[in-house]
């Protein structure tokens, strides 16, 4: 495991009080949190209840001994602790390489505060070089590409490439936790995020995508020998 990533996980621990709710994200940052959560809860008298973002989440929180609720069952959440693939100096973020983008944003933004755990590759200058996934209903998915692949053009992005991820190098498609297709849209840059994600909700078929804009309010940055937290 990727030692900055188990230190910006560790040092999201200091997010954590007693009594919380919080969104557990997903990816393998996100795992490592929810590993981390579950020691220092057998050594440490502190209760917390977590909500996953994702079966795989949800078994590592199983085998760590976090303990879940539905999130119909929770009142509110207070904090929510997620990985990411890009992170700008805005905070704005590209999220949705494991398939997750869905979950990921509903319990993100439900949650009081939206702290992400990185490695020092995910942060750049501009979103982009990381391809965009756009989570998109099954039926009618090649013309939803299509509309995908105009509205990142209007958007500014020059030369798009948009393709429908599979699963592993198989043929099959990849389907989300949701029922749902991700198509991948490499981009290189996106110049203007707010106005790729408006113009992307907008399509009929796209169910969410992976640009998360004013939601996360802490980041922090796993070092080698550390991390930092930029809020
Ligand atoms: C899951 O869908 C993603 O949003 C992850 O949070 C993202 O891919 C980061 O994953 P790692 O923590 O494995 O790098």
């Amino acid at each position: 495991m990727n030692v900055q990533k188990v230190n910006a996980a560790r040092a999201a621990l200091d997010y954590v009080e007693d009594g919380m709710t919080l969104g557990l994200g997903s990816g393998s940052t996100a795992e490592e949190f929810v590993r981390l959560l579950g020691t220092q809860m057998a050594q440490e008298p502190i209760q917390v209840r977590g909500i996953a973002t994702s079966r795989g989440t949800e078994q590592v929180a199983r085998d760590a001994g976090v303990p879940l609720i539905s999130i119909e069952q929770a009142d509110k959440i207070d904090l929510t602790v997620d990985g990411a693939d890009e992170v700008d100096g805005r905070f704005r973020l590209v999220k949705g390489g494991g398939a997750c983008l869905l979950r990921e944003k509903i319990v993100a933004s439900a949650s009081d505060l939206m702290v992400v755990i990185i490695d020092e590759t995910k942060l750049v200058e501009t979103l982009g070089a990381f391809p965009l996934p756009v989570e998109v209903d099954p039926f009618g998915f090649t013309i939803t590409a299509k509309k995908v692949f105009d509205a990142l053009r209007r958007a500014g992005v020059p030369r798009p490439d948009v393709s429908l991820r599979r699963l592993g190098d198989g043929l099959e498609p990849l389907v989300t936790d949701g029922g749902h297709y991700i198509l991948d849209c490499s981009c290189g840059e996106i110049p203007d995020p707010e106005r790729a994600a408006a113009a992307l909700i907008e399509i009929p078929g796209v169910i969410d995508h992976g640009l998360f804009l004013d939601i996360a309010r802490v980041v922090i940055v796993g070092e080698d020998d550390g991390a930092r937290a930029m809020e």
